[in-house]
């Protein structure tokens, strides 16, 4: 591919279809959303609004990096709070198709919503080859390929949803991010997916379950961050251990899993064989900094039989 003429393409493409109308685009801050967002920045320029969705289910500190982020390449980024609407379309659900579909329900509510109010004709989005080809092979619906799912994005007002990226594979992505100027915190982004945090919250998805979460993945991503893997995570179990305090007095604690796997897209994975050292930092600094955890395991399981998330 020529990434260049990749990017002039895209960018006339844009201009001609957009016109003098609106369009907005959903930023995550993952580097197709990101590569999206700036190629049709350098169409449109303020024709486009940026929003970025704070569903309360995202990384520690994620919507100001990608609010700063995105200032610093001129974009600006408007962060939309809607927590409360993701944790109450949680609540109570334990089952995690049912917790998958909550999600996708409350994504889309929130999203016409936002699309609908913002007037825009045109609506970008970071779709990649491989998510039309897993959607349509039944491994699993994507949560970004619209019409597959049966919504009809004219219902939210919408001309049409402009997808540049639909015939790329990730690794051309990352080139495209690199030649627009992107960081290499966004063109070397490690996958996060949509649903967020709650992947990997098994049970129920509550705010304070998320926050326990949210703090042991913040460990493993500082710990991890030089392993050169493909994706490294934490997760929360449903089921507690039992540990003890430090005046030796037994109490039920929160398990974390690490999990760290090597990939080349995702479809199958091999565990990185971490050193011992390594792992012990992670279960010290796990116990020692989240509260209430008691217990660290790492994950040992090859995708397949597993797969790489936990729901
Ligand atoms: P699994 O868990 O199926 O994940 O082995 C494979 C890769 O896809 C990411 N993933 C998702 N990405 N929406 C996304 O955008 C999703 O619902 C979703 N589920 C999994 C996962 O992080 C891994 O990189």
């Amino acid at each position: 591919m020529d990434t260049k003429s990749f990017i002039d393409e895209k960018i006339s493409w844009i201009k001609k279809t957009v016109g003098d109308k609106k369009a907005i685009c959903a930023l995550s801050g993952g580097v197709d959303s990101s590569v999206v967002a700036v190629l049709a920045h350098r169409a449109v320029g303020k024709q486009l609004k940026c929003f970025f969705l704070q569903d309360g289910l995202m990384r520690q500190g994620e919507p100001e990096w990608v609010k700063t982020t995105f200032t610093k390449v001129g974009i600006d980024v408007d962060v939309v709070d809607v927590q409360k609407e993701f944790f109450t379309a949680l609540k109570g659900k334990e089952d995690p198709e049912e917790k998958r579909k909550a999600f996708r329900n409350c994504f889309y509510t929130v999203l016409g919503r936002i699309v609908k109010q913002s007037g825009a004709k045109f609506m970008f989005q970071g779709t990649i080859a491989p998510d039309i080809k897993e959607t349509a092979g039944g491994i699993k619906s994507q949560h970004n390929v619209l019409e597959q799912i049966g919504l009809n994005p004219k219902n939210w007002g919408l001309e049409k949803v402009m997808e540049p990226l639909i015939d790329l594979y990730k690794p051309q992505v990352r080139e495209v991010a690199k030649a627009l100027g992107l960081p290499e915190s966004v063109y070397n982004r490690m996958p996060f997916c949509g649903p967020g945090l709650s992947a990997r919250v098994l049970g129920e998805v509550t705010p304070e379950r998320v926050e326990t979460l949210r703090k042991a993945t913040a460990i493993v991503e500082e710990e991890l961050k030089n392993s050169g893997a493909f994706q490294y995570l934490a997760v929360l179990f449903k089921d507690q251990a039992t540990g003890m305090t430090e005046d030796k007095k037994r109490r039920f604690g929160q398990i974390i899993a690490v999990r760290c796997v090597e990939s080349k897209d995702a479809t199958v994975a091999g565990v990185t064989k971490l050193g011992w050292d390594k792992l012990e930092r992670l279960q010290q600094r796990i116990c020692n900094e989240v509260p209430g955890v008691v217990k660290v395991v790492y994950d040992l399981t090859p995708k397949p039989p597993s797969t790489i998330e936990y729901i």
